[in-house]
C-alpha cells in the first residue's frame, strides 16, 4: 500500500500551490494601492483578434500610446488584471479552500505599488502592509508556509512611465528600498522569499517583465517589444543588480530566512541527431541558462562575451556591480516548468540573440493542452538533473500545471481527469528525480485556485483544483467549487507522493 511510509519525497516536503498579486488579488485601486503595468493588460477575446490572425493583439503587453488611451477612457477595454478573483477581500475562505487539500506552501506575491504606491514614495503605505500581515498570519494559521515573490510582473506604473521601468537605476534603487521594507515588517512571518518572477522573460516581454513601455511602431505589429537587444540586456543587467541586493538586505535583515531566483526553465531538444541542431540548443540553453548562472554563481558565465561582443550589446554597470552580484547569489533555485522545445539549426555559428519562448517546430511525440502547450513529464525529470546538475542548491518547483477550459457544472465541479493525469504524470517524474539524487525540497502547483492568466488575461484558462465563478467580463458570484482533482491532490499530498493512484480518489 503506497502510504506516506512508502515515499521517497523528504518527510518535510512542501507540497503547494502558486499564485500572483496580479492575477488574483483584484482591489486595484483600494486602500492606497498605485496603478501597476498589470493593470493594462487587455482581455482580447478571440472574436477581437480575427482577421489579425498570426499577428494578434497583445494581450499582456500595451504600447505606450494603448497604455495612455486605456488611462484615459478604461472603460473601452477589459481589464481582468484588475479584478482577479477578489482575493484581496475573500482571502480567507480562498485560503482555507486551499489548505484543505493539507497544503504545506502557499506561493504568493506582494503588490509593489500597493507598499508604495508610485514605487518611490517617501513612506510606504500601511493599509497595504498591514493587508499582507493578515494575509501571512492566516497561512499560518492554516498550516501552510507563505513563499512570497517580491516582483510577479507588476511594475509600479510611476516607475514604468518616468523611468522606463528596469532600464533605469531609479528603479533598482526603489526596488531594494521596497525589499527592504518588506524584510523588515515580515521578519519571522516570511521564511522564504523569492525576487522576480521568470526573470528571463525580459527577452521576450519587458513590458510584463520589466516595466518597459514602448511607443507603438506604426509598422502594423502592434509589437514594438520584439528584438532591442541591447535594451534587454541592459534591463538584465539592472534586475540582477537588484535581485542581488534584495538577497543582500535579505540575508542582513533575517538571516533564519532563506531567498531564491526564478526561471522559466526551457528544456530544449535538437530536432535531429545533426550536430547542427544540437549547437543550436547549445545557444539556446545558453540564453536561458545565463539567468540563473549570474543569479546562482555571482558572475556573468564565460559565454556572454563572445555573443555580446558579436552582437554589437555593450552593457553598462556601476562601479561595484561585479562585487553585488558575487555576495547577492540566491539560497536556492526556483523553476516554472510547463513544457519542452524543439531546436533546429538556424544557420549561424554563433549565438544570435533568440526573442521566442514557444518554438513552432512540434514534438510528434508529446501531446499538447488546449492552449498548444506539449506536455512532458520525463522533461522534467530531466531539467530537474540539469539544474541541479549545475548548481547544486536546493530546487523549489515555483510553478508547474495544467490551463484547461473546463466544463464547470453549476456546483463549479468537473470531472478533470486530464489535469489529474497531468498532476500524477508529473509527479511521478519528479519522484524518480528525487531518487536520482536531486534535492528537491517543495512543488507548488500553478494556479491551485482559477485565477487571470497571465498571458492572455482570460480566466477561461482555468487551472484550478478550486473553480470560482467567474467569466473572461468578470460576470459571476465568485463562488468557490472543488474539482475532481481537489480531491486527487489531498490525496497525494496526504500520502507525501507516494500514492498516485487514480482509481480511489475519495470525494470530500
Ligand atoms: C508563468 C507565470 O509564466 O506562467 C505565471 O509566472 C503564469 O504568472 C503562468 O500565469 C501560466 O501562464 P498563463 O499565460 O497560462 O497564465
Amino acid at each position: 500500500m503506497a502510504d506516506a511510509s512508502t515515499s521517497v519525497f523528504p518527510k518535510d516536503f512542501l507540497w503547494g500551490g502558486a499564485t500572483a498579486a496580479n492575477q488574483i488579488e483584484g482591489a486595484f485601486d483600494e486602500d492606497g494601492r498605485g496603478l501597476a503595468t498589470s493593470d493594462f493588460a487587455p482581455f482580447i477575446s478571440r472574436e477581437a483578434n480575427r482577421g489579425y490572425e498570426g499577428n494578434p493583439l497583445p494581450h499582456n503587453s500595451m504600447t505606450l500610446e494603448m497604455l495612455q488611451d486605456a488611462l484615459e477612457h478604461p472603460e473601452n477595454y477589459n481589464l481582468p488584471k484588475r479584478r482577479g478573483i477578489d482575493f484581496y477581500h475573500r482571502f480567507r475562505e480562498q485560503l482555507e479552500a486551499l489548505a484543505g487539500m493539507g497544503f504545506k506552501v502557499f506561493r504568493m506575491s506582494i503588490s509593489w505599488s500597493r507598499i508604495f504606491p508610485n514605487g518611490d514614495d517617501a513612506e510606504p503605505n500601511e493599509a497595504g502592509l498591514a493587508f499582507y500581515d493578515q494575509v501571512f498570519d492566516e497561512c499560518h494559521r492554516l498550516g501552510m508556509e507563505p513563499l512570497v515573490t517580491l516582483c510577479h510582473f507588476d511594475t509600479p506604473l510611476h516607475l514604468a512611465l518616468e523611468y522606463g521601468g528596469f532600464q533605469s537605476r531609479h528603479t533598482v534603487d526603489a526596488f531594494e528600498r521596497y525589499a527592504e521594507t518588506v524584510f523588515r515588517r515580515y521578519k519571522g512571518k516570511v521564511k522564504y522569499w523569492l525576487t522576480f518572477n521568470e526573470i528571463n522573460n525580459v527577452l521576450t516581454n519587458p513590458f510584463t517583465c520589466s516595466g518597459v513601455v514602448l511607443p507603438d511602431p506604426h509598422d502594423g505589429t502592434h509589437n514594438p517589444y520584439k528584438g532591442n537587444w541591447q535594451m534587454k540586456y541592459q534591463v538584465s543587467h539592472n534586475q540582477f543588480v537588484a535581485s542581488a541586493k534584495a538577497v543582500i538586505k535579505c540575508h542582513e535583515i533575517d538571516p533564519n530566512a532563506k531567498i531564491g531566483n526564478m526561471l522559466c526553465r526551457l528544456e530544449n531538444y535538437a530536432e535531429t541527431p545533426k550536430p547542427e541542431d544540437q549547437l543550436q540548443v547549445l545557444f539556446e540553453d545558453h540564453f536561458n541558462w545565463f539567468y540563473s548562472d549570474v543569479q546562482a554563481k555571482g558572475e556573468y558565465p564565460y559565454y556572454m562575451k563572445r555573443f555580446f561582443d558579436e552582437n554589437d550589446i555593450h552593457i553598462e554597470m556601476e562601479p561595484g556591480d561585479l562585487e553585488t552580484l558575487r555576495v547577492g547569489t540566491v539560497d536556492f533555485v526556483t523553476i516554472s516548468y510547463y513544457m519542452t522545445y524543439i531546436m533546429r539549426y538556424k544557420g549561424e555559428t554563433v549565438p544570435k540573440p533568440s526573442g521566442s519562448l514557444v518554438t513552432a517546430i512540434k514534438n510528434p511525440y508529446l501531446k499538447v493542452s488546449q492552449w498548444g502547450w506539449p506536455i512532458d513529464p520525463i522533461g522534467f525529470r530531466i531539467t530537474l538533473n540539469h539544474i541541479y546538475d549545475r548548481y547544486h542548491l536546493p530546487i523549489f518547483i515555483s510553478e508547474n500545471g495544467l490551463g484547461a477550459n473546463d466544463q464547470l457544472d453549476e456546483n463549479g465541479y468537473v470531472e478533470d481527469d486530464y489535469r489529474i493525469e497531468y498532476l500524477r504524470a508529473h509527479v511521478e517524474q519528479l519522484a524518480e528525480a528525487i531518487k536520482d539524487g536531486v534535492d528537491v525540497f517543495g512543488y507548488a502547483w500553478w494556479g491551485p485556485i482559477d485565477l487571470v492568466s497571465s498571458g492572455t488575461s482570460e480566466i477561461s484558462k482555468r487551472y484550478g483544483f478550486v473553480s470560482v465563478d467567474i467569466d473572461d467580463y468578470g460576470n459571476g458570484t465568485l463562488k468557490l467549487g472543488r474539482k475532481k482533482s481537489y480531491y486527487y491532490y489531498k490525496k497525494l499530498i496526504a500520502s507525501n507522493g507516494a500514492d498516485l493512484s487514480t482509481d480511489d480518489i475519495v470525494m470530500e
